[in-house]
């Protein structure tokens, strides 16, 4: 259930007084650019965000070519916001930075492949919230690009990404064409444990379903979660070229 006062939407059964700028991903951009100094700003609280063991851990790649922009819209699935949105990045797990830090004292680097894709995914993805959240509260809108995936092994080669580095998802940011209701989230319980782990019952995935069926066109969440995860879906496809560009980058055994 949804309901709009003073032009803003607000969800009932959830908190009418929001901490923060409400989100909602926005895929329509207007061409204005941002204003001067507004993008440092954004990044360096962006640059804010926690980090483990202080190693800043992640690269944002600035897309500022038209032809890198409209070929990457085209490989992450024709999404025209891509080319369009003022600003692009491309965020990066990045172990390279640091392993060059290391060797500046003479140390050679150590071998830890799947913890250091752990903390860079997790350091890279702290700091690309963050700079959503300061976009968000300045009246930009964002949208965050998974579609990079489908041309990964591209991707890498056309950024000069080197091994260590490796593109986790893409920001779109810019002025908003649009204004979106926000999307539903799955019950609050669902997703909040205490104390152990408890295991979904049908009930509340039925309840969950009824919830995020107006992110549909058909109201089927279930069958979209599907079409990309159950077998023979979206992500099997994507799945080898990762695994391929995961061995490139330095990030298997
Ligand atoms: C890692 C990640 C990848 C995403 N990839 C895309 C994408 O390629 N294209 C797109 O239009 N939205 C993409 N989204 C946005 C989601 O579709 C969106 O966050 C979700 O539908 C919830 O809507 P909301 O952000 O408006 O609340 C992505 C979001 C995340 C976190």
């Amino acid at each position: 259930m949804w309901t709009v006062s003073c032009g803003r939407v607000y969800r009932f059964g959830m908190s009418a007084d929001p901490i923060l700028a409400p989100h909602r991903s926005i895929r329509v951009f207007r061409p204005e650019p941002l204003p001067e100094g507004m993008l440092e700003r954004i990044l360096a609280e962006a640059q804010r965000a926690p980090t483990d063991a202080t190693a800043q851990m992640y690269s944002f790649v600035r897309i500022a070519s038209g032809d890198l922009r409209r070929r990457i819209a085209e490989f992450s699935g024709d999404q025209a916001h891509v080319a369009d949105a003022a600003e692009f990045f491309v965020v990066c797990a990045d172990l390279n930075r640091l392993e060059a830090v290391i060797a500046s004292r003479g140390h050679a680097p150590g071998t830890y492949p799947a913890t250091g894709l752990h903390f860079a995914t997790v350091d890279a993805t702290l700091a690309a919230q963050r700079l959503i959240d300061a976009a968000e509260t300045l009246g930009l809108g964002t949208v965050c690009i998974g579609g990079i995936l489908n041309g990964i092994e591209e991707l890498v080669g056309l950024l000069s990404l080197p091994r260590g580095v490796l593109p986790l998802f893409g920001i779109c940011l810019g002025w908003p064409g649009e204004t979106p209701v926000e999307r539903p989230r799955v019950a609050l319980a669902s997703v909040l444990h205490t104390d152990r782990y408890r295991g979904q019952t049908l009930e509340a995935i039925e309840a969950d379903a009824g919830a995020m069926a107006a992110i549909t066109r058909g109201g089927d969440w279930i069958g979209v979660l599907a079409r990309y995860f159950a077998s023979g879906g979206i992500m099997e496809q994507r799945e080898g070229a990762l695994r391929r560009v995961l061995e490139r980058q330095g990030f298997t055994y």
